[in-house]
């Protein structure tokens, strides 16, 4: 998840873009940078870090002297700039990895927010036209593949190139022999228009330009648009000119900061489809397997012949963990031990060479996860980080890293992290699988297939509203207790959801295996508690649904998360939310999401900040 910015018109552009690309610094901030046409001349500047950085190397141009988003003065020709903040997901944080990019002959710039599934196809084709690259992102190959296509017409060349690009990305080009244009593309990242008078934005999301215009056109998936200082032209990828109007918006900084939503949690759940869509893009782009890229010292020989897989972790990462490890066990037939990291660095675990021990982190600073994956390694193992930090600690003490791409998380309680992770932790296994023959090809392919089918799935759901959520958080926000149930691949989900009601509404919860009920817990439950029970279609779901049986016995009331299609569920629980089918052991992506939100609701009906919930701190580096 990366920043982008552009700007046309009569300002001096660098601090516009400068100051544009501060508030969209929580997309990402490995590394910046920006691109400025002046005449026929382009000024591009990037650094490693933080936007001081940038700002430190921007100091050095020859229109320093600019004022931050200072006045308007006339100049004799538009100004024209594109500006980044990276997230790096292809190549490493370094100066030539930053953006933007450049054509071989520097006069196609280009900002990318995403990923282009199919650049590897492309690079090779275009080296084999003499193409040489100066990075190792997949970004670079768009301004290729405009160049090819340029001959004096920028939109005409994004449009031809857009058709060629595979992936899930937001990208601005702009041409050193067209002052005064920038043309947006955006295939499902964000990518926002925001109209002044004479001058216009483009930006990932709309406080990068707030504090100048509140008037904003927002561009729809597939669509095209081409910026100019006097106006914006919306149009289809073949052309066709489309009408969009321009909306007012009455947001604060703060609710911009958010977009638009009520609280950052909320934000990062619905950006679930993405942080899943690009976790998974290029990894699945075969389709019929799985490609996890450079894993540092571990290579598919290790993966093959792998004994055993042991997974440390904490909280929320511990529950995507379980979740891999049915995955893992189910299609790989590799046995995974699992363990909160707190308790195996003091259990003088047995473990060693031609173990895989898995520390899964979307901080990477966790110290008892990182304690765990020390101490792993100190005994011989093999230790595969997995976090969405580029440069954290946890990326240092292992021996392969697999990145989650969820971007910035901010609201305390995690969400769109865990997706990311278990989304990685379905990669792993099919990997596993892959390498070992466990799965036939065409059963692969089929996961595969269905894996990449999770995002749209995630966007319907979310898309088609929470009233009914709402209304059930409604009747039960006041409740003492919530228990959660469920089994299988439907336990971790279980835990999962039970923990973020605890934790954002200070309501007791317990989470527990169905089939264990009755050997305790059943003794909390009275008249109405409310009872939630994953019961998404599985092999155990006739289990499952027993357990429901026994909990509606003692008068509890039962809120069930069921599969589409699962008309009989209605029968034995009292509410039902539902989600997409899919292969059962890809549910559990799914079925989070709604008992997300039920917690959202409670949280908020209980008047409560859920962004920073009490006690709570998102990175925790004290054991
Ligand atoms: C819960 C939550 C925590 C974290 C845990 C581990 O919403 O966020 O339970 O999952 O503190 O943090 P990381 O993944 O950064 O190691």
């Amino acid at each position: 998840m990366c920043g982008i910015v552009g700007y046309v018109g009569a300002r001096p552009v660098q601090g516009l873009l400068l100051a544009g690309l501060e508030k969209l610094e929580y997309r990402g901030y490995d590394s910046a940078g920006i691109s400025i046409l002046s005449g026929e001349q382009v000024d591009s500047v990037r650094a490693v870090g933080n936007l001081q950085a940038l700002r430190d190397a921007v100091a050095a141009l020859p229109h320093a002297a600019e004022v931050p988003g200072g006045a308007p003065v006339a100049v004799a020709e538009p100004t024209t700039g594109i500006g980044h903040t990276r997230w790096a997901t292809h190549g490493r944080v370094s100066e030539e990895n930053a953006h933007p990019h450049e054509d071989v002959d520097g006069r196609i710039h280009i900002v990318v927010n995403g990923i282009v599934e199919n650049y590897m196809a492309l690079k090779r084709e275009l080296a084999d036209e003499g193409v040489v690259f100066t990075s190792e992102t997949d970004a670079e190959v768009i301004a290729h593949v405009i160049s090819r296509r340029y001959d004096g017409d920028l939109p005409a060349a994004v449009q031809a190139a857009y058709g060629e690009l595979v992936g899930h990305f937001a990208f601005v080009a702009m041409a050193a022999d067209e002052p005064g244009v920038l043309v947006g593309a955006r295939r499902e990242c964000p990518l926002v228009v925001g109209r002044g008078d004479g001058e216009q934005f483009l930006a990932s999301a709309v406080p990068a330009f707030l504090e100048h215009t509140r008037r904003v056109q927002f561009i729809e998936d597939g669509e095209l648009v081409v910026l100019r200082p006097g106006g914006v032209d919306f149009m289809s990828p073949d052309g066709t000119p489309i009408e969009r109007e321009v909306v007012e918006i009455d947001w604060d900084a703060e609710t911009a900061e958010k977009g638009g939503y009520e609280t950052f949690m909320l934000k990062e759940i619905h950006e679930q489809a993405d942080a899943v869509a690009e976790t998974i893009a290029d990894r699945t782009a075969r389709g019929d397997g799985v490609d996890l890229g450079d894993l540092g010292t571990i290579d598919d020989a290790f993966l093959r012949d792998v004994r055993r897989i042991i997974v440390v972790a904490c909280g929320t990462s511990y529950h995507a963990g379980l979740i891999g490890r049915y995955a893992i066990e189910g299609w790989a037939r590799v046995p995974v031990e699992m363990d909160v990291a707190s308790e195996y660095r003091y259990r003088n675990p047995v473990v060693g060479p031609g173990d895989l021990v898995i520390g899964i982190s979307q901080s990477g600073e966790t110290a008892d996860t990182l304690a765990a994956m020390r101490l792993a390694r100190e005994r011989g193992a093999t230790v595969l980080a997995i976090t969405n930090v580029m440069g954290s600690q946890a990326t240092r003490d292992a021996d392969g890293v697999l990145f989650t791409r969820a971007g910035l998380e901010i609201g305390v309680a995690a969400t769109k992290t865990f997706v990311g992770q278990v989304a990685v932790m379905y990669l792993l296994a099919l990997r596993l699988a892959e390498l070992r023959g466990t799965l036939a090809p065409e059963r692969l392919a089929e996961l595969v297939g269905e894996l990449k089918r999770l995002p749209h799935h995630i966007t319907e759901m979310l898309d088609a509203g929470d009233e009914e959520i709402r209304a059930i958080a409604e009747r039960h926000y006041k409740a003492e207790f919530f228990l959660y149930l469920g089994r299988h691949i439907g336990l971790p989900v279980a835990l999962e959801g039970a923990l973020k009601l605890k934790e954002i509404s200070y309501i007791a919860t317990d989470a527990y295996a169905a089939g264990e009920m009755k050997h305790g817990p059943i003794a909390l439950l009275d008249d109405d508690t409310p009872v939630v029970c994953v019961a998404t279609d599985s092999p155990v779901l006739d289990k499952v649904v027993s357990n429901i049986q026994e909990v509606r016995v003692r008068g509890a009331h039962v809120i069930a998360v069921a599969s589409a299609g699962n008309e009989e569920i209605r029968e034995h629980a009292e509410e039902v939310l539902t989600v997409a089918e899919t292969d059962w052991m890809l549910a559990p992506l799914l079925a989070v999401v709604p008992l997300q939100l039920l917690s959202y609701h409670v949280a908020r009906l209980r008047g409560l900040n859920v962004d920073q919930p009490r006690n709570l701190a998102k990175t925790v580096t004290v054991e």
